[in-house]
Parts: C-alpha cells; sequence; structure tokens
C-alpha cells in the first residue's frame, strides 16, 4: 500500500509542529515547504534525525519549491505571518491575502486532487481565496479554526471542573474571531449540558476565555502565537480525511444556504473523511444563537468583500 503523502507550506512554529506529529503519528510522508533558504531542509533533517529514537519509518523533505509536492493527498497551507501583541488577526489580511494566493496557485498545479487545509489567518477570509484560486470543489477546501476552539473550551471547562478532557464535547460555531459562537446548549461533559454543571457567570467567562484564547497566548508569548494546539487540531482534521475516519468537526466550510449563510466559509460542524467536507451538520439554533452566528458571518464577509476587491 502507498504512503500518504502530506504537504505542510510554511514551515513556521504551525507549520514545523504540524509536520512533526505527522511523521511521530506516521499519518504519511511529509514535505515541507518554506521561502526561507535552507530552514526547511534544517528542520526535516533534524525530524528525520528523530527517527530512530522514536521508530517512525515516514519520509519527511524540506524544500524551498514546489516539484516535491507534487500529486499531494493533501496540502496544509500554514504560510503567513502571525499576530503581533494588539493586532487583530484582520490586520493581517492583506499580507496573507497575497501569500495565500501564490501558494494556492502554487500547490493547484502540482496536486490538482489534493485536499486543502487552510491554517493562516483570518482563517476563514485565507479559506475562500484558496477555493476561489484553487478552482477545487467545495468539499476539497476546508479551514481550520472550530476544532482549536473546541478545544480551547473543553480545556478550560476540564480545568474549572477537574474532569478527565475525555468527557467533554465542546462545541463552536462561526468565524474564528472575536464573534465566534461557542455554544453552552451543545457542550456536554459526559453527555450532561454544561450549563448544569457550571454556574451561568462562570461559564460566560469560560466562553470569553474561549473567544480571547488566541489573543492569551499572543500576550504570554510575546513573539508568534499559538502552535502545539494549532498544530494539533490540523493534524486531526488531515486524520480523519486520510483515515476515512468521518469525524464530526467544527471547520471552515463553504456554507450554500445552511445556517442561512451563502457563499462564505465559515465554521459549522462538518463530516470530514476522504472526500473532504462530505456533509455540513445543521442543528437547530436558538434565537441568540442565530443571531450570534449572523453576526459572526456578517464579519467574515466584510473580509470576503475586501478581498474580491482585491484579488
Ligand atoms: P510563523 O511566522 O512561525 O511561520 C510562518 C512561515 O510562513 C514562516 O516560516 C515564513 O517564512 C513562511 N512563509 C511566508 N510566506 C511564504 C510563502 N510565500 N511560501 C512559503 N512559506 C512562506 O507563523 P505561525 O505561528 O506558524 O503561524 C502561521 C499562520 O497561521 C499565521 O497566519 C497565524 O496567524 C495562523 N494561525 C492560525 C490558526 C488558526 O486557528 N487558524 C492558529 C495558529 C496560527
Ligand atoms: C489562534 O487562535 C493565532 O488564530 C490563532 O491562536
Amino acid at each position: 500500500m502507498s504512503k500518504s503523502k502530506i504537504t505542510v507550506i510554511g514551515a513556521g512554529n504551525v507549520g514545523a509542529t504540524t509536520a512533526q506529529r505527522i511523521v511521530e503519528k506516521e499519518i504519511g510522508d511529509v514535505v515541507l515547504v518554506d521561502i526561507v533558504e535552507d530552514m526547511p531542509q534544517g528542520k526535516c533533517l533534524d525530524m528525520a534525525e528523530a527517527a530512530s529514537v522514536y521508530g517512525y519509518d515516514t519520509k519527511i523533505t524540506g524544500t524551498n519549491a514546489y516539484d516535491e509536492t507534487a500529486d499531494s493527498d493533501i496540502v496544509v497551507i500554514t504560510s503567513g505571518l502571525p499576530r503581533k501583541p494588539g493586532m487583530s488577526r484582520d490586520d493581517l489580511l492583506k499580507v496573507n491575502a497575497d501569500i495565500v494566493k501564490s501558494v494556492t496557485e502554487n500547490v493547484a498545479v502540482k496536486s490538482p486532487n489534493c485536499i486543502l487545509i487552510i491554517v493562516s489567518n483570518p482563517l476563514d477570509a485565507m479559506t475562500y481565496i484558496a477555493h476561489k484560486v484553487s478552482g477545487f470543489p467545495k468539499e476539497r477546501v476546508l479551514g481550520m479554526a472550530g476544532v482549536l476552539d473546541a478545544s480551547r473550551l473543553a480545556t478550560f471547562i476540564s480545568m474549572e471542573l477537574n474532569v478527565s478532557i475525555e468527557n467533554i464535547n465542546a462545541f463552536v460555531l462561526g468565524g474564528h474571531g472575536d464573534s465566534m459562537v461557542p455554544s453552552k446548549r451543545y457542550t456536554t461533559v459526559a453527555g450532561i449540558p454544561v450549563s448544569e454543571l457550571i454556574p451561568k457567570d462562570r461559564l460566560e467567562e469560560i466562553i470569553q476565555r474561549t473567544r480571547d484564547g488566541g489573543a492569551e497566548i499572543v500576550k504570554l508569548l510575546k513573539t508568534g502565537s499559538a502552535f502545539y494546539a494549532p498544530s494539533a487540531s490540523a493534524v486531526d482534521m488531515v486524520e480523519s480525511i486520510l483515515k476515512d475516519k468521518k469525524k464530526i468537526l467544527p471547520c471552515a466550510t463553504l456554507c450554500e444556504g445552511e445556517y442561512g449563510i451563502d457563499g462564505l466559509f465559515v465554521g459549522v460542524p462538518v463530516k470530514i473523511g476522504s472526500r473532504g467536507a462530505e456533509k455540513i451538520i445543521e442543528i437547530n439554533l436558538d434565537s441568540e444563537e442565530s443571531s450570534a452566528l449572523k453576526k459572526s458571518a456578517d464579519e467574515v464577509k466584510e473580509l470576503c468583500d475586501k478581498i474580491d476587491k482585491m484579488l
């Protein structure tokens, strides 16, 4: 059986850690691309030299060009600038739009049948660009954010209740921005609605901490943004695709009428399998959740309108 091939574009914090997690889990062979000369080659050699200790046989290749990426099954795009303290994800719009556009063009030529997973920020807008530029069907273009945001919410609930993280099923909808929509009703602890276990005011604080989760890490790190949890989240999506697990994960997916959203990539629950985004799962939202999701989608639309003028 031939091994899967995963390309990761951007060998910075998120990209290199994503590559490391993939080779260590032996999910497939990895090609790591960056514009900085010699850097992806150096990181990949370093990871290859850990193989004997960890016992993995996955191949890892660092490069500054796209030839080695040809015929990848999945391409994870992490290239772009991360936030600096005080900077919003949207401040990154123009600079990362140009990067994601040129990267996607190169990827689509070399791997016309791959599934794209976008990580670069602002996430929902960058996923919109990748879809537009690649011309790929919507099933093969996904954005990673909801898995991370839900994981952060689960972490904070686990810390609060001092229960196993495995008991927590956290649910977050919407764009990957300050208006993301963590859901109290659909977040459960061993099947019990979280609102039965945590008082309302405290739960609101935890939800706000989730919305601010990215900024909290930026503030602590001083340079750069989060990468351990983001890379773990991207790899969860890669694994669900390559193993055809059909996990339902919150991902930025092109909505065409679902949840009243049309023509935008916004975080919604999606079944992730070998065909990519196989099915958006539509659930009932109450009026508070619906209006919060609409507000979040409106913010994504504002960015996409700017992108339409830029491209
Ligand atoms: P980083 O600065 O450590 O790495 C970015 C890498 O991209 C650098 O090595 C840079 O040389 C490379 N790069 C820039 N232009 C390129 C091009 N044209 N081709 C190939 N490589 C190129 O940044 P980090 O921390 O890895 O973050 C990457 C992006 O992911 C940022 O935009 C960040 O905001 C975003 N992010 C998104 C998350 C999400 O939940 N969607 C979570 C964490 C980060
Ligand atoms: C995060 O949420 C920076 O978007 C990134 O950590």
